[in-house]
């Protein structure tokens, strides 16, 4: 395989403002223009005949509600293949659902907690997460138990024993991240997931980063439910994620909306929920097969070299630290400020935030952990090393207070 073109070379493949440094690949991932193509094609193939496209060809109507042997082509289905071929397992396993806050709300809104019941859930998870967690514990008189953290100074060891520590025989559901958002750490996932359900916990993963970013076989991580964001590090269009659900799950697994395909196995419920825009959906095996003509795994080592070098190159000149360790670092990667640059809030955080977009060009997160403000950068195919310095001047340009 021939080494992927990176840096400012690759930003041409994209739609990106190129007066931009774009150091937050984490948050929307950014989509192709070959992609965008793509997805352009299926709303016009939809658009030429809407009535045979969605009733016959995206999903068998027919099929689904007589129950009688299809004859469309069934294309959400194909799709579903050439996800099951990149991330291992059945198609039969996989549906799409808009993002991963849908495919998460979607697993919980069917889990039956009682009163007393414990929910898991690890310290720096995503808020949208926490408040469908807390949400359902407020429905239905279950606890919701945040297992805390250390940061940076995280080990998978640590993680693993504060899980461990924290179970406990009320617990009936774990979400566990793979990737965590504010701290971008590659969790012992498969670890975590087998000692929670060795504890009789049923666990979902929120995967949102994960594919595109890790290697991964969701089947072998050995969770009940994984969810994980196609429009990340895949690069397909965006309102495509997929979810995952281990077979014996898969009966009491329903979308909240409830149409046509209510009656249906688990794909036709999921496949079928009123009208909407599949184009998304569809472009997902045409941005897997992008990904793997972008070097595929040499693609992620790129990201993941290029994230380590920015953050460390960062913590040097800057005289702080970087974090996540590099054994638990994927494709982004965080470096604290030093104190000049405000009170470890939200609000300067923000503050900065918009000063590094609004009066220098640059696109990263700010966010406040542990006592100090960080920035987490991002490194994808049209990011090198030199971002990171052009983020470094700007910061020496930033007055005290941020
Ligand atoms: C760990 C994690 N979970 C869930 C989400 C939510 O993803 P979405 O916005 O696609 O619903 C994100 C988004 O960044 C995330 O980082």
């Amino acid at each position: 395989m021939r080494p992927p073109v990176t840096g400012s070379a690759a930003l041409r493949q994209f739609a990106l403002d190129p007066d931009f440094t774009h150091l937050n690949h984490g948050s929307y991932g950014a989509t192709p223009l070959a992609l965008l193509d793509a997805q352009d094609r299926w709303r016009r193939a939809l658009e030429r005949n809407p009535t045979r496209f969605l009733s016959r060809e995206l999903v068998d109507m027919a099929r689904v509600q007589t129950g009688r042997p299809g004859e469309g082509p069934e294309l959400l289905r194909h799709a579903a293949e050439a996800v099951a071929a990149e991330f291992g397992g059945a198609a039969g396993d996989y549906v799409f659902v808009p993002n991963t806050t849908a495919g998460i709300n979607a697993v919980v809104a069917g889990f039956p907690l009682a009163p007393g019941d414990r929910v898991l859930l690890l310290g720096p998870h995503y808020s949208a997460v926490g408040a469908t967690l807390r949400a359902a514990c407020a429905r239905t008189g279950a606890v919701l138990d945040v297992v805390p953290l250390p940061w940076p100074a995280i080990r998978d060891e640590g993680v693993t024993q504060a899980v461990a520590a924290a179970l406990t025989p009320r617990t009936r559901l774990a979400i566990l991240d793979h990737v965590t958002s504010s701290t971008a750490t590659v969790m012992p996932v498969t670890d975590l997931a087998r000692l929670c359900r060795e504890r009789g916990a049923a666990v979902l993963v929120d995967g949102a980063h994960a594919p595109g970013m890790l290697p991964l076989d969701i089947p072998a991580v050995g969770a009940d439910w994984y969810v994980g964001n196609m429009h990340k590090w895949i690069c397909a269009p965006k309102g495509a994620a997929i979810l995952w659900t281990a077979p014996d799950r898969q009966d009491a697994t329903r979308p909240q909306v409830v149409s046509h395909g209510a009656g249906g196995g688990y794909t036709d419920r999921f496949d079928v929920q009123g009208t909407l825009d599949p184009s998304a959906y569809l472009t997902v095996p045409d941005a897997i097969a992008w990904c793997r003509d972008q070097g595929g795994p040499a693609l992620r080592e790129h990201g993941r070299r290029t994230a380590l070098a920015m953050t460390g190159m960062l913590a040097a000149e800057l005289g702080t630290e970087a974090g996540p360790p590099p054994a638990m670092t994927g494709m982004m990667r965080l470096v604290r400020l030093p104190d000049r640059f405000g009170p470890a809030d939200a609000v300067a955080a923000d503050r900065l935030r918009r000063r590094l977009s609004a009066e220098h060009r640059i696109e990263v997160v700010a966010l406040p952990l542990a006592g100090a403000l960080w920035l987490r950068l991002s490194a994808f195919l049209y990011n090198e090393v030199e971002d990171a310095g052009l983020l470094l001047r700007a910061l020496e340009r930033v007055p005290a207070g941020g």
